[in-house]
């Protein structure tokens, strides 16, 4: 993580000031006060770009020394939004310099934040693998700092301490993607949910095999029957005083998904180690909204297994019996994230929240439908569907809402259990028909009033970036609705 700082000394030799320049119709703007008077004759000559994201280095002449400057692109409105992606394109183009004095045109608290923010995200980077790196040197403590020019200093510590706990979540959720699946075991993932919640006082329950047996996770064993690696259950609770709501957060967690005995072919099982990106960022969510003090309950429960064929593996036919009692035919072992989250659903269900969020790259249909940055969100309910989309789009993560339509229940009629999987050569609006299984494991309301409300995001696109960096999305794992989901549950608080 960087070090977040104020600063009053705009301009030095030793350390690099970045300003913000946006697009106009009479060409590129400064943005500031007349303290930035001296870089902007620079702006012609350096032919800096206002376009947001494009990050041009100068040098300026202050009294008798040089100082260098970077202008930063915001595109054609100053908004929070274009700091916060702007400021990512910063971090990664002044990896290498020691400080960064970002001249900010006004340190309001939203400002200040989606820059800082925006920077961190952006000086990410999974260096583990890389010979010559020790561990402890992945998240280098040299990272550039950056300093605020002009910030209050007590209203500083807030904003940063913000910054500071949602960076190093969707840090946490990116590390545990990039980890390749050879390191990061059903197990693993349990013990390193353990470590970060307990870190930040969450209580932790983590099952294992005779424990699942005993409590009838048959969805969950049968994906992991197949792995010499057993699967795992971890239910992870904050539970503070006087909680205004009490949020279930459900995340498919397959640390591998290699198809199972319906194997993938090569080319798409390249990249299934993020199949646990579900889990991971359900982790990074609880342990965030515990370390900012949130006064909402929130419960994760991770799904783990790891997807393998063997002699052990579930077959295509068998029939397996979800916690609940309802009963499924496999008939594609490769739709395993709907068998595991089942497990999940219905435990959260079991303890009555307000309402269930279940995130998973459950359906490769999601790519197909919205691409690699658009996550499809379905729900049973309106209001909560709605206040999902709207905390994504509050953060900058792109989400689209999907229907569940009706009739493709018969898509899913077995003949011979309650349910099927998947059905056997149907390619048409897989997402749905992923998101209308899963809709027959949510509980009902003890009072009898419907079902519990329930929203479902796939992720299984923007998880991770394929293409280059750009904004705050790093190349690899994303950690993407993080953010979104600590802005969903924050927003149950009443302000005062
Ligand atoms: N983990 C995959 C979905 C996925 C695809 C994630 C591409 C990330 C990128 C999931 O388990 C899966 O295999 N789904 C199948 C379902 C099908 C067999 C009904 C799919 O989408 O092909
Ligand atoms: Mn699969
Ligand atoms: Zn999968």
């Amino acid at each position: 993580m960087p070090r977040f700082e104020t600063t009053e000394t705009l301009f030095a030799p030793d350390t690099v000031t970045a300003v913000g320049v946006r697009e106009t119709e009479d060409g590129v703007e400064v943005l500031g006060d007349d303290a930035l008077d001296p870089v902007r004759p620079l702006v012609g000559p350096l032919r800096v770009s206002g376009a947001r994201g494009r990050v041009s280095r100068g040098t300026v002449q202050i009294d008798d020394a040089i100082a260098p400057v970077l202008f930063v692109g915001l595109g054609d409105e100053a908004s929070a939004a274009s700091w916060r992606e702007a400021a990512g394109s910063l971090a990664r183009s002044c990896s290498d310099d020691g400080a960064v004095v970002l001249a900010l045109p006004s340190t309001t608290a939203d400002i200040v934040e989606a820059a800082a923010l925006g920077f961190a995200l952006g000086l990410y980077r999974f260096d583990t693998y890389r010979t010559g790196r020790s561990e402890e040197d992945t998240h280098p403590q040299d990272v550039p700092g950056l300093a605020i020019h002009g910030l209050d200093a007590d209203e500083a510590e807030n904003v940063f301490g913000r910054v500071r706990s949602i960076a190093s979540a969707v840090w946490l959720a990116r590390d545990l993607v990039n980890t390749p699946p050879n390191d990061l075991s059903p197990d693993a993932l349990a013990t390193a949910a353990e470590t970060s919640a307990r870190a930040v006082g969450i209580d932790v329950t983590s099952l294992g095999v005779e424990a699942l047996e005993r409590d009838g996770f048959g969805g969950i064993l049968a994906v992991g029957r197949g792995s010499v690696r057993p699967p795992r259950f971890v239910r992870l609770a904050w539970s503070p005083e006087h909680a205004v709501a009490r949020i279930a957060l459900v995340g498919k967690g397959i640390t591998f998904d290699s198809g199972g005995l319906s194997l993938k072919p090569p080319t798409s099982m390249v990249g299934m180690k993020s199949d646990m990106s579900g889990a991971a960022i359900a982790l990074a969510v609880v342990t965030t909204i515990a370390s900012l003090g949130v006064p909402v309950a929130v419960t994760g429960y991770l799904c783990l297994a790891e997807n393998m064929p063997s002699g052990s593996a579930t077959r295509p036919d068998d029939i397996i019996t979800i916690r609940g009692g309802t009963t499924v035919e496999v008939t594609n072992t490769d739709a395993e994230g709907r068998l595991v989250l089942a497990d999940g659903i219905v435990t959260a269900s079991e303890e009555q929240p307000d309402a269930i969020i279940d995130i998973a790259t459950l359906t490769g249909a999601q790519v197909v439908a919205l691409g690699e940055r658009t996550t499809g969100v379905v729900g049973n309910d309106d209001a909560w569907t709605q206040r999902v989309l709207d905390a994504a789009a509050a953060v900058g993560e792109p989400a689209w809402p999907m229907p569940i339509p009706e009739e493709l229940e018969s898509v899913l009629a077995s003949d011979v259990a309650d349910l099927k999987n998947a059905k056997p050569g149907h390619r048409a609006a897989g997402m749905l028909v992923a998101a209308w299984f899963l809709s027959r494991f949510v509980g009902d309301r003890a009072d009898g009033s419907g079902p519990i409300p329930w929203v479902h995001l796939d992720i299984a696109g923007p998880s991770m970036n394929s293409g280059s960096a750009y904004g705050v999305t790093p190349k690899g794992a994303t950690g993407v609705m993080v953010r979104t989901l600590v802005a969903a549950i924050e927003s149950l608080v009443p302000r005062d």
